[in-house]
């Protein structure tokens, strides 16, 4: 009896004894490179205000797209928030809400956007699920039907982080990291613009706006003015473990998607910079 209690009480554990906050301490354990839980799997994330709002005249080429993809390919598809976001941000913002009180309102929307994507495509056994099944359940998922629909946005809801008034963390945050953990083999941003610019090709002095065809996380944060995609992404990127890369596509050109994800460059590749571990 003793002897079994020495033994539990002796489990070998090149962590137990010292802090967690020494990087010194805990590289030789932590500091390898995680394994690729799908290595197989694609992340598309479709753009809420850019490709959802706009209705069936962009909805439905996409979602042609897509099924047509569907034998060559085994996607997740994660969807941004668009227009409803914006107006509930404006109104929570009025009221004084805290970020953490607008992140979930903003979450919704991506969500009903994904349950809108995955209802078109559930001829072809696409279903949405929600972010405790990616979590536990995708592969299964992705064993049963060749693509499922999520909310883009990360869960973070009340733990948003309170930086700004605007919860940071949005849809192509959140299909990063989902991409990033999963070790998949890509990530494509569905926008309505051929990719990142200069300045934004739509705004006050478009007309000069040169296209990034190449460029890489490190750079873009340091462009002033807008971007396509949440700031929060590009600091993201610095630690990716597994993304080498995203593109940002042009969804309203037929055949753009469907050109990123047999590894052509038809968009911007932001290149992450991260150090895989
Ligand atoms: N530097 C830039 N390069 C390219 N587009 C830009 C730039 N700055 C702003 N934009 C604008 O961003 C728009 C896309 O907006 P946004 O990224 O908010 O949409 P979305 O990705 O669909 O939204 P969500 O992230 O909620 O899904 C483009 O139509 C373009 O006009
Ligand atoms: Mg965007």
């Amino acid at each position: 009896m003793t002897d079994t209690t020495n033994t539990i009480k002796h489990v070998a554990s090149p962590l137990a004894r010292q802090t967690l906050l020494d990087g010194e301490l805990t590289r030789p354990v932590a500091g390898v490179r995680p394994i690729r839980i799908l290595p197989w799997l694609q992340v598309v994330k479709i753009g809420g205000r850019s490709i959802m709002d706009r209705g069936a005249d962009a909805i439905l080429p996409i979602v042609d797209e897509i099924r047509k993809i569907l034998p060559e390919h085994r996607l997740l598809i994660l969807t941004g928030a668009g227009v409803r976001a914006r107006h509930i941000y404006s109104v929570g913002l009025d009221l004084g809400l805290p970020v953490g009180s607008l992140a979930p309102l903003a979450a919704s929307e991506a969500g009903q956007n994904g349950h809108i994507l995955a209802s078109l495509l559930a001829p072809e056994g696409v279903s949405y699920v929600e972010h405790s099944t990616l979590a536990n359940q995708l592969a299964i998922h992705l064993t049963a039907a060749r693509a499922v629909v999520g909310s883009g946005f990360p869960p973070y809801h009340h733990h948003e982080f309170p930086g700004s008034r605007i919860p940071p963390h949005r849809a192509d945050t959140g299909a990063f990291l989902l991409a990033d953990a999963l070790g998949a083999a890509g990530l494509t941003i569905v926008e309505d613009v051929d990719g990142v610019y200069t300045t934004d090709p739509r705004g006050p002095g478009g007309e000069t706006a040169q296209l990034h065809r190449e460029t890489n996380a490190a750079d873009l944060i340091k462009q002033q003015g807008t971007l396509p995609i949440d700031r929060a992404l590009l600091e993201v990127m610095a630690n990716a473990r597994h993304l080498d890369h995203v593109q940002v596509v042009n969804g309203l050109v037929p055949g753009r998607l469907t050109a990123a994800l047999r590894g052509e460059h038809v968009g911007t590749i932001i290149h992450t910079g991260g150090q895989p571990a």
